[in-house]
């Protein structure tokens, strides 16, 4: 038999402290974009999220702060993890949580949209977490209900709260964002999190450069405050953090890449790339890998290095946070 650790807290009082003293009202009724943030608010949600991760690592993980509220989970397009992790949040909150994936398929997006967001409205629910294809979608969406609505990602527009668990990551790392150099890497065309990510960096005081070939690179990237980068070597030198991105083939008309192949072999992250990366640089990915097309196995797994699996975790704890300072402003309105 193997003996059981103690928990981390004997008295769960020990942590729930800490999340009562940093609870605070989130700024907006709806969280659409991670711009919805300046620095002193990201901060505060942050530490917030930081007392849920000490919360989570108990034996016991239930509390009352969403008690009586309902969760709804609307996604339009498949997720694992986020979805997952954003049920886990409301749960562990004590809300109910619903969970619905609704099909697209014969009638037009936008009909679909609104003739949805009006009957679940007359359900009443007081957290609304959509995923749609199209962009703007969480903000179209906000506009018809009465409760918050938290983006989980809308087409290739924004994904804040992946922004917020990669912060809290980061920081968790290295004990601070400002001043670190993150280098976003990969398929930055098609993507929310890198859009999401480069708001949310800014605003911490991070500088953020681009990589990427020219075929996946938004016209005038540079317009975000950032560096592009073509070339894997220059682009991630003497960077802190190297954020990896899934080549996003489902997002792709036509052949963006010549092959995976010859992508991983420019692009792809490896320890001979990783190697020009600041001493010790730590990598990311939102998930899910493409193991050898964007990152090899060996760099991903190695504990020393990835944050991967971090990333996972501070998911839950920064979904927590955006939850519950959600509902506390809620609650300040008298909803
Ligand atoms: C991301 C997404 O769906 O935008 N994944 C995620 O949220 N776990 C990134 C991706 O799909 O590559």
């Amino acid at each position: 038999m193997t003996a059981k650790a103690p928990p981390a807290h004997h008295d769960p009082a020990e942590a729930i402290d800490p999340i009562l003293k940093r609870m605070f009202s989130f700024p907006r009724r709806h969280f659409l974009s991670a711009g919805d943030l300046n620095a002193p608010q990201a901060t505060d949600l942050l530490d917030l999220a930081d007392a849920f991760v000490a919360f989570n690592r108990q034996t016991s993980k239930s509390l009352d702060i969403l008690k009586g509220r309902t969760l709804m989970n609307l996604f339009f397009e498949n997720s694992t993890r986020t979805q997952s992790s954003f049920e886990i949040a409301g749960k562990r909150l004590g809300a109910d949580v619903v969970n619905m994936s609704p099909r697209t398929s014969s009638i037009t997006k936008g009909e679909t949209l609104i003739d949805t967001a009006v009957t679940l409205n007359a359900m009443r629910p007081d957290l609304l977490v959509v995923r749609h294809a199209s962009s703007g979608a969480a903000s179209l969406l906000s506009q018809k209900v009465s409760g918050s609505v938290i983006n989980a990602g809308d087409g290739q527009h924004e994904h804040p709260t992946q922004a917020v668990l990669d912060a809290l990551s980061i920081r968790r790392a290295f004990g601070r964002v400002s001043g670190l150099t993150v280098a976003i890497c990969g398929d930055v065309l098609h993507s929310r999190v890198a859009r999401s990510n480069v708001s949310l960096l800014h605003t911490l005081g991070a500088s953020v450069r681009l990589v990427g070939p020219p075929t996946l690179m938004p016209a005038q990237a540079e317009r975000w405050g950032v560096t592009v980068h073509h070339d894997m070597k220059t682009g991630i030198a003497g960077a802190d953090v190297v954020m990896m991105l899934r080549l996003q083939l489902e997002r792709m008309q036509g052949a963006f890449v010549p092959s995976t192949r010859e992508y991983f072999r420019f692009y792809g992250l490896d320890r001979e790339k990783l190697a020009k990366a600041a001493p010790k640089a730590r990598v990311m990915h939102p998930g899910p890998m493409n193991r050898g097309v964007e990152i090899d196995s060996d760099v991903a797994d190695d504990p020393e290095i990835s944050l991967i699996q971090d990333q996972v975790e501070m998911g839950v704890a920064a979904r927590m946070a955006v939850l519950a300072s959600l509902a506390h402003r809620l609650e300040e309105h008298g909803q």
